[in-house]
């Protein structure tokens, strides 16, 4: 299955969402669906940063990338310290997996996994709520999975991040709505990605099967379910978690 690239048409469609002059940061936005959904934010006026530990490959973005290490704290904070102004959008897409199941699944593996989704997106929040909360304004959108939620075979460490990444979504909200600061979660059903790609063809063929729409997303159709929780469409709605999935879960 061939990978569908970012369609020019599509970033058009995100003209006149208003980010003019907001400053976004995106994890994980070299590649993938960090780097649709900054393709959006871009296409859609924001100042956009991604912070991505492999910026291989990333030299011709139309935005500027930044090497963070989005598990480590002191790394996340200098990143945040060093943007021009404090940022107001902010996505927590960077993710890794290692799949094996919970009997060989060694202590490295789930750490890792943990540390990347769950411990880099507390690590962000934490670093851009006080700026939001003093500007008054804020959207964080978190990107969990619907393994997250209904559990995944040999996905114990994966399940368990996103999982907690909801948690950390409702509980984030709630701390931070009264000052202004939506936080929502966005959860993915299979979408066709490098970290995708790399599986066996069966799986692929396994999650189109489980769709009602008969077809996988791709990266744009995810961004668009991102763009709107950071619109002023969604002004009004925080803690949610929204599947883009073609109905593989119901
Ligand atoms: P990808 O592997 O194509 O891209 C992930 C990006 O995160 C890469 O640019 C990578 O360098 C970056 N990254 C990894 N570790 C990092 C770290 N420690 N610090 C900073 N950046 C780091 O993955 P993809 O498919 O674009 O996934 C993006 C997000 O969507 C992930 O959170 C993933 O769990 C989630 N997701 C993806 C699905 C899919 O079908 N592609 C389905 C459900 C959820």
């Amino acid at each position: 299955m061939a990978v569908q690239q970012n369609l020019p048409a599509a970033a058009c469609v995100y003209k006149g969402f208003g980010f003019e002059g907001r400053l976004a940061v995106v994890t994980g936005g070299a590649r993938g669906l960090g780097r649709a959904i900054a393709d959006a934010l871009q296409a859609a006026g924001a100042e956009v940063h991604a912070f991505d530990w492999d910026v291989a490959g990333a030299e011709n973005v139309p935005f500027q990338v930044h090497k963070v290490d989005v598990s480590n704290s002191e790394s996340v904070n200098a990143a945040v310290a060093a943007l021009p102004r404090p940022p107001e959008l902010l996505v927590n897409n960077a993710g890794i997996t290692r799949d094996k199941r919970i009997v060989n699944m060694s202590d490295a593996d789930w750490q890792a996994v943990i540390g990347v989704n769950l411990t880099g997106a507390f690590n962000l929040i934490r670093a851009a709520a006080p700026g939001m909360s003093a500007a008054g304004y804020g959207r964080i959108v978190n990107i969990a999975s619907i393994n997250g939620i209904r559990g995944k075979f040999g996905q114990a460490n994966y399940t368990a991040a996103k999982a907690g990444l909801i948690g950390l979504t409702k509980t984030a909200a709630r701390e931070l709505g009264a000052k202004g600061v939506t936080v929502n979660a966005v959860a993915p059903g299979m979408i066709l990605t490098d970290m995708t790609q790399a599986l066996d063809e069966q799986f692929r063929q396994k999650a189109l099967d489980e769709t009602v729409l008969k077809a996988l997303p791709a990266a744009n159709d995810l961004a668009n379910a991102v763009m709107f929780f950071l619109s002023d469409a969604a002004k009004f709605v925080t803690g949610q978690v929204m599947k883009v999935d073609s109905g593989q879960y119901i």
